[in-house]
């Protein structure tokens, strides 16, 4: 369902109501890598699917929020928070980010691979992602940077931003925000036979001064 009629809240429900299990289930690793010196607080996932990234940072101490725009994520994120012993301690909201943004400050505000085959407003959404972000806390914008190294008949119409592009998308209030971590890297993934491969990944981290 991608023709040009489909809006992102289409398309990404009917990507997860069939309730197949999506990507490793796990926490992603560059999330993992880059708040793991971060004191935990409140933090909010944003596009945070079947709620992966949401249960690593519960389980980590965080008070976290994890918003999608697919009521179907969200549910199972619900259910696999239970299993993993963190059922009542996640909270879960159901956002259009194009449309409403949940409220509050956060000391961590994660977008990794906020990212849709149907045109979503990323730059303003991103922009949204570092007002929510309170004093001395840390926005963390994870995306792919290209296609993994196997494919070779990638959609040439597919442009990815860089992490330099990310940042500059930001507009970050010159004086207010400590630019930490700006690169691309290549994260190592399994290729469709299981075998090593990798795939590039823009990590965006900033932080916004403390008052
Ligand atoms: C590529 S997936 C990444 C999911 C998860 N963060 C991860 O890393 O596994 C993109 C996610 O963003 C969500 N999403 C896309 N457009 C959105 C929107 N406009 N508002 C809220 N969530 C959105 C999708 O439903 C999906 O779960």
């Amino acid at each position: 369902m991608t023709d040009a009629e489909t809006t992102a809240p289409e398309y990404w429900e009917a990507f997860y109501a069939d309730r197949t299990p999506r990507w490793s289930g796990g926490a992603n690793a560059l999330l993992v890598e880059h708040t793991a010196g971060l004191q935990p607080g409140t933090a909010l996932d944003l596009g945070c699917g079947q709620g992966g990234d949401a249960l690593w940072l519960g389980g980590g101490g965080w008070t976290v929020t994890g918003v999608d725009v697919s009521a179907s994520a969200l549910g199972l994120a619900e259910e696999h928070a239970w299993a993993a012993d963190l059922g009542g301690k996640i909270t879960w909201e159901r956002h259009d980010l194009a449309e409403t943004f949940p409220e509050g400050a956060f000391d961590l505000v994660s977008a990794c691979y906020l990212q849709s085959p149907v045109a979503i407003p990323r730059e303003e959404i991103l922009r949204r992602s570092a007002v929510a972000v309170a004093p001395g806390g840390t926005l963390l914008v994870v995306s792919h940077a290209g296609w993994p190294a196997w494919v070779t008949d990638a959609d040439p119409t597919v442009v990815f931003r860089s992490a330099e592009g990310i940042l500059e998308d930001l507009l970050l209030p010159a004086g207010a925000w400590v630019t930490e971590v700006v690169e691309t890297v290549d994260r190592p993934v399994l290729d469709p036979d299981g075998a090593p491969a990798t795939r590039p990944d823009n990590v965006v981290r900033v932080r916004r001064a403390s008052v």
